[in-house]
């Protein structure tokens, strides 16, 4: 899987992302939502799977959750799993790995 370079080392996401907020990555023709949770960091699609919402527009809570900005359904950032009970499908998710090359997002 190719590997897309975030971050130099954790000191710098932690900078740019602080905890409990979101940063956009584009990588290729992707758009993948960054979030900083109290368990680490973890990337989702973009896109809302209800109606399309930019998910970094969203509220990262506790719980390692996101809620949508638009109509408030909630996610899980570990899965991307629904958890409001809507029936929608999950996000997309992305691993993230830390080690001495960088913060790196797995496409
Ligand atoms: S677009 Fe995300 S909950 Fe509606």
């Amino acid at each position: 899987m190719p590997k897309y370079l975030l971050f130099k080392d954790l000191s710098e996401a932690k900078e740019k992302v602080p905890l409990y907020t979101t940063a956009l990555v584009r990588a290729g023709k992707l758009e993948i939502c960054l979030a900083h949770t109290e368990e680490g960091f973890f990337a989702v699609s973009n896109e809302c799977t209800h109606q399309r919402a930019p998910m970094h527009k969203g509220k990262v809570v506790q719980g390692c959750k996101i809620i949508c900005p638009w109509h408030n359904y909630t996610f899980s950032l570990r899965n991307g799993e629904e958890l409001s009970e809507h029936g929608c499908p999950s996000l997309r998710t992305y691993p993230i790995s830390i080690s001495e090359k960088g913060v790196e997002i797995e496409l």
